[in-house]
């Protein structure tokens, strides 16, 4: 019998990806989304995947979407924090504005989303939360003091929690993707991609099934020695 799995942005990118291995594997996944409702009615009907609004960087959203989703479908015991945004701006030009917002989306996001099921997997003694952080977490990245600060909190983060939840059948692990195949990646000016993509060993970007996979495996039971890890997925472009 799968388990009940939430992924967060699980409707559109690495998310979508995510959303569909772990249907595969067997568990009853809900995939969350910030507000493109016509995406996730899209994805709903191509998938048989269940979606639900609900924005990460709001607590009381997430206390609510999650009890929402437990009430219907029983305790939530994989989540998977995917959702985030980019608002890239040289530091110099970059706004309060900017800054909050990928913070609150990307960091904030991860504490509404895993406190709001924390308690229950301690009480169940099981649990298994992967969070999506990237390359530009570990190097930093021109344009993106927000993202990369937001990214590397990230990963902190994981680790201390994986030290919480190991006595309690809990893992909390982090998956690093480098540049992938996605809108977000494609929104990054052509040049600027162009010379990315030259930098990345492997000669190509990733694609958005390469990260699931290890996320469907980080999940899955046969990893349960596996806590407090970061797997890094980006074509040699950068080693941890
Ligand atoms: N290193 C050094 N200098 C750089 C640079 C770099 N990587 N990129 C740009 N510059 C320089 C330019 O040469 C230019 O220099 P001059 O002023 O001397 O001409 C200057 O910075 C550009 O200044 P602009 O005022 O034109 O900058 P801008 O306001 O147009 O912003 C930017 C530029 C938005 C930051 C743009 O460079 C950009 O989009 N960079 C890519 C950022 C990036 O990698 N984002 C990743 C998105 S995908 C993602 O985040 C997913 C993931 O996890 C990997």
């Amino acid at each position: 019998m799968g388990r009940v799995a939430i992924v967060t942005g699980g409707s559109r990118g690495i998310g979508a990806a995510i959303s569909k291995a772990l249907k595969e594997a067997g568990h009853q996944v809900v995939a969350t989304y910030g507000g493109n409702d016509e995406a996730a009615r899209k994805f709903t009907d191509e998938t048989g995947i269940e979606t639900a609004k609900c924005d990460v960087s709001d607590y009381e959203a997430c206390q609510k979407g999650i009890a929402d989703i437990e009430e219907k479908m029983g305790p939530v015991e994989i989540l998977v924090n995917n959702a985030g945004i980019t608002k890239d701006a040289p530091f110099h030009k970059m706004t309060p504005d900017q800054w909050n917002a990928v913070i609150g989306t990307n960091l904030t996001g991860v504490f509404n989303m895993s406190h709001n099921v924390w308690k229950g997997m301690r009480e169940r003694g099981y649990g298994r939360i992967v969070t999506i952080s990237s390359i530009n977490g570990q190097k930093g990245q021109f344009g993106q003091a927000n993202y990369a600060a937001s990214k590397a909190g990230d990963l902190g983060f994981t680790k201390t929690l994986a030290a919480e939840g190991a006595g309690k059948g809990i893992t909390v692990n982090a998956v690093c993707p480098g540049y992938i195949a996605t809108d977000m990646v494609m929104a990054v000016p052509e040049k600027v991609r162009e010379q990315i993509i030259s930098q990345i060993p492997v000669g190509r970007l990733g694609e958005p099934e390469e990260i699931a996979r290890c996320v469907s495996f980080l999940v899955s039971d046969d990893a349960g020695f596996i806590t407090g890890a970061t797997i890094t997925a980006n074509g040699g472009q950068y080693f941890a």
